[in-house]
């Protein structure tokens, strides 16, 4: 059953930036864009890679290994060599806090 997390303050991820968040063992990465604030699996679909250093570019992250592009509001692979979608989870700005529904 999914439930919403609290997962850190708005200013803990700088702008066109992500960080990687760990809840119980799932990896998960949290965006901010010039559209809000998002949330993916942290590994890239293509091999087990973390997306942490990965360039965030408008609504893109562009993964730091092969260069694969998800697009971070849809989750949706955007160029090879990637092809499967990333997960993508509900975020909520709540209190001053950004919420996360895993
Ligand atoms: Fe991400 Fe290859 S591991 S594009």
């Amino acid at each position: 059953m999914s439930q919403w997390i609290d997962a850190c303050a708005p200013e803990d991820i700088d702008e066109e930036d992500l960080i990687a968040w760990d809840h119980n063992g799932q990896k998960i990465a949290i965006y901010n864009t010039e559209k809000g604030f998002f949330a993916t699996d942290l590994m890239c679909t293509h091999e087990e890679q973390s997306l942490e250093d990965g360039l965030v570019i408008d609504c893109v992250i562009e993964c730091p290994l092969h260069g694969g592009r998800f697009d971070i509001c849809s989750g949706k692979a955007l160029s090879s060599p990637v092809t499967v979608d990333l997960k993508t989870y509900p975020v909520e700005l709540r209190d001053g806090r950004i919420w996360v529904q895993v």
